[in-house]
């Protein structure tokens, strides 16, 4: 029934694994299980995400944090409570974080950006590994956090779909598709393992939309991927359309279908557990990495800068601080029958094939 390995899926065949209910579903599931701990082990990484800023320049009409929501309280982490949540990182051998903000791209940011890295690398002996999440930039730009020691880029298309992308985001220069595809292509020119992802459950999303995704990741060749639920917000345009969404539950499911049918497509990329998921399910993260995922991104997030990055409604652990953070996953992941790459890059297998 899957054809994983022994020749590519099909468009078609893809519709049908996305949509699939009851025994079926959970046999694809468990061969998603099977094909990730053939091909990349085991073994679950850490990623410790530091949200350092909340300002963003964007208007994506999903999103709780753009510019036009008033109602957040805009902050910029102070550069000693980002390298403090760093240091955490090491410490506790995490061996990697992810610096995520709202996308900037004035000289002053790329400039800070830039100096925290070259910080992190100093405290960390060259040690720590580095993942940027701060929206389209030049490749210019890349080059030069490339330059300063990141490694790994991550950069959502939202929807391969132009029609899509554009119901989601505001159609104007400043929310471009060709400029996200062009973004994409650069971070690939400029070396970085490249992640890329989508939401799924949005409105006017169907299963043939959700497949040829899926299918751009493979064409695009991605070494990463984070995809997770769409959650709507109230303080965003596209809460109006909550009337024509799925269940929760519904996207849920559909998300942990999407990760598994990824896993056979590309056996060998790095997949992260969507923290969205967990939105939806307490233990939803886990369920992802039962089913395909081999990445979770414990929230280093200073506690008090937590409730204004809430990019979504019902983003969890809003008040759990690094430590508690860290006990209550190692638990969370024995349970799912995984081990702790602890001390380990966890670097995309696929990126070193590529290379
Ligand atoms: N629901 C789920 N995910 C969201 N993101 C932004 N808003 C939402 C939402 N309402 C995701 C986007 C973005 C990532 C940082 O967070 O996919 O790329
Ligand atoms: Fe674009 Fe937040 S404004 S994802």
């Amino acid at each position: 029934m899957f054809a994983a390995h022994s020749k590519a899926l099909e468009r078609q065949e893809i519709i049908q694994l996305l949509k699939l209910k009851g025994t079926e579903r959970t046999a694809l599931l468990q061969r998603a299980r099977e094909v990730k701990i053939k091909e990349v082990g085991n073994k679950v990484y850490f990623r410790g995400l530091i949200e350092f800023s909340n300002v963003c320049s964007k208007d994506c009409l999903y999103c709780g944090i753009r510019k036009g929501n008033e109602k957040v309280l805009r902050y910029d982490a102070k550069d000693d409570e980002i390298l403090n949540a760093c240091r955490f990182a090491w410490e506790n051998r995490f061996a990697s974080v992810v610096l995520q903000s709202g996308e900037l791209s004035s000289p002053a940011f790329v400039k800070r950006v830039d100096d925290l890295l070259k910080k992190i690398k100093q405290l960390s002996n060259n040690e720590l590994g580095i993942t940027l999440s701060c929206g389209e930039q030049s490749l210019e730009t890349y080059r030069r956090w490339f330059e300063s020691g990141a490694h790994r880029y991550l950069l959502r298309i939202e929807s391969s779909t132009r029609e899509l992308y554009y119901k989601i985001h505001p159609e104007n220069d400043h929310h471009s598709f060709e400029k996200r595809l062009e973004a994409l292509a650069s971070l690939k020119q400029a070396g970085y393992q490249v992640g890329t992802g989508v939401m799924i459950g949005l409105p006017f999303q169907t299963y043939e939309h959700l497949a040829d995704d899926l299918l751009f990741f493979k064409k695009i060749d991605i070494d990463m991927c984070g995809m997770g639920p769409y959650i709507e917000h109230a303080d965003t345009p596209l809460y109006e359309h909550r009337h024509v969404l799925m269940s929760k539950q519904e996207r849920f499911d559909l998300a942990l279908n999407m990760v598994a049918v990824l896993r056979l497509l590309m056996p060998d990329i790095n997949i992260a557990a969507a923290t969205a998921l967990q939105a939806i399910d307490p233990a939803g993260r886990e369920k992802a990495l039962a089913v395909g995922a081999n990445v979770i991104m414990p929230n280093l997030t200073p506690c008090e800068y937590r409730e204004e990055y809430q990019l979504y409604e019902n983003k969890p652990c809003l008040d759990e601080d690094a430590e508690l953070c860290r006990n209550c996953l190692e638990a969370r992941i024995s349970l799912a029958g995984a081990e702790i790459g602890y001390g380990e890059w966890g670097d995309s297998k696929h990126f070193h094939q590529r290379n």
